[in-house]
C-alpha cells in the first residue's frame, strides 16, 4: 500500500472511531485542517518540477476526495443514528388505550325529580321554579300562618339578611310558597277572563326544589328537597287528590301492589288536611306504613291570597319529600349519603 492509500485508510478509521459529531470534527482537522496531513502534502509540491507537480497533485487530490467522501459518509451515519435514537426515545405506542374522560351522571335525587316531573307532566301538571330566599309573607303569612301562629314553631327557620324586622327574609322551609307565587301569576295572566266573570283555566302545577331547615340527623339534612303540588279549579275535590296521588305512587314505584292511606292531620294552609302514607304489599318494605307527603284541601284564606274567590275556586295541594322517595326506591337508609358527595356512593345510580 502506498503512502496516500495508507493516509486515506487511517482517515477512514479515525472517522469511524468518532462517536459524536464533535469527535468527527476533531478527526477531520487532523486530515483536512489548515495544518492537517493533506495540507502538509500540498505544501510539499512546491519543491517539485511542473510535471511532477501535476502527477503528484492529482494523486493527492484523489486522496483528499476519498477522505472527504469518508467524512461525509460518517457525518450522515452519525446524523442517522441520532435521529434513530430520538425516534426511539419519543416513540408513541399507538396501541395504548386512550385516557377516558370520566362519564358523569345525574344525582339520584335529580333522577327522582325528573321522574316526578315526568309522571305529573303526563297528568297535565306544569313545573314551576321559585326562589330559595323567600319572604316571610310567601313562606308563612300568605299560607294562613299569621305571626303568632303556633305552626310557625313547627319549622326551624334559617333567617337571612335583608327584609325588615316585620317582614324578614328567610330560606324557604318548604315549597308551599310556590302555591301562592304560581297561583298569583296564573290569576294575573287570566285577569281579563276573571274580570269578565268567566272561569279561568285550572291551575295544575308542581314545584320541586331545595328547602332548608335547622335540622341534621340520619333522616334530616339542613338542605333537603320538596315537591309541591297544586290543583285549583271550579270543581276539584279530595277524590281527585286521591286518584292523582295514588296513580303517581304506583307509577313512581312501578308497583300496582301498593296501597295508600290518608291520615287526618293539620296544616295551616289546608282544611281538611291529611298525611299520605303508602304501604308495599311485597318486597323488602312490605307491611310498613311509610309517610310520603302532606296534603289537603286548600284553605279558603289561601285561595283568597291567590287572588281568587273561595266560593268559586277550590282545590287540593300536597307536599312530598323527593329525598325520602329516593331512599325508599333505592333502599338507602341514611339521607346524608346523598349530600356527602362521595363518588363511590353516587356512581351506583348510573
Ligand atoms: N309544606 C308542608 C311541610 O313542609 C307539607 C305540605 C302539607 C304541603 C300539606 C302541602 C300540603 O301542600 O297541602 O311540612
Amino acid at each position: 500500500m502506498n503512502e496516500l492509500d495508507a493516509l486515506v485508510d487511517s482517515a477512514r478509521q479515525g472517522f469511524e472511531q468518532a462517536a459524536t459529531p464533535a469527535d468527527l470534527e476533531n478527526a477531520k482537522a487532523v486530515f483536512l485542517g489548515k495544518s492537517g496531513r493533506i495540507t502538509e502534502l500540498m505544501k510539499g509540491l512546491a519543491s517539485l518540477s511542473i510535471d511532477e507537480k501535476k502527477a503528484r497533485g492529482a494523486v493527492i487530490n484523489q486522496a483528499k476526495q476519498a477522505i472527504e467522501a469518508a467524512l461525509n459518509a460518517r457525518r450522515q451515519a452519525l446524523a442517522d443514528a441520532e435521529l434513530d435514537a430520538q425516534l426511539k426515545a419519543e416513540a408513541l405506542d399507538v396501541s395504548l388505550p386512550g385516557r377516558q374522560a370520566g362519564q358523569g351522571g345525574l344525582h339520584p335525587v335529580s333522577l327522582t325529580l325528573e321522574r316526578i316531573e315526568g309522571i305529573f307532566g303526563s297528568m297535565g301538571f306544569d313545573v314551576a321554579q321559585g326562589p330559595e330566599i323567600e319572604s316571610d309573607w310567601f313562606n308563612f303569612t300568605a299560607l294562613n300562618t299569621p305571626e303568632d301562629h303556633p305552626a310557625r314553631s313547627m319549622h326551624d327557620t334559617f333567617y337571612v339578611e335583608g327584609g325588615s324586622a316585620k317582614a324578614p327574609n328567610l330560606l324557604r322551609t318548604h315549597t308551599s310558597p310556590m302555591q301562592i307565587r304560581h297561583a298569583v301569576q296564573h290569576v294575573n295572566s287570566h285577569r281579563a277572563l276573571l274580570d269578565a266573570g268567566e272561569t279561568m283555566p285550572e291551575i295544575r302545577v308542581i314545584a320541586p326544589g331545595r328547602t332548608y331547615r335547622v335540622d341534621s340527623d340520619a333522616t334530616h339534612s339542613p338542605m333537603f328537597h320538596q315537591c309541591e303540588g297544586l290543583w285549583i279549579g271550579a270543581n276539584v275535590s279530595f277524590k281527585d287528590l286521591k286518584v292523582v296521588f295514588t296513580d303517581f305512587c304506583r307509577t313512581f314505584f312501578e308497583s300496582d301492589d301498593l296501597v295508600l292511606r290518608f291520615r287526618p292531620s293539620f296544616f295551616p294552609f289546608t282544611e281538611p288536611s291529611a298525611e299520605i302514607d303508602i304501604q308495599f304489599q311485597s318486597g323488602p318494605l312490605a307491611g310498613r306504613w311509610l309517610e310520603v307527603a302532606g296534603s289537603g284541601q286548600v284553605h279558603p284564606n289561601v285561595v283568597r291570597n291567590m287572588g281568587l274567590d273561595p266560593e268559586k275556586y277550590i282545590g287540593f295541594a300536597f307536599g312530598m319529600g323527593p329525598d325520602r322517595l329516593t331512599m325508599l326506591r333505592y333502599g338507602v337508609n341514611d339521607l346524608r349519603l346523598f349530600f356527602d358527595g362521595d363518588i363511590r356512593f353516587l356512581s351506583q345510580f348510573q
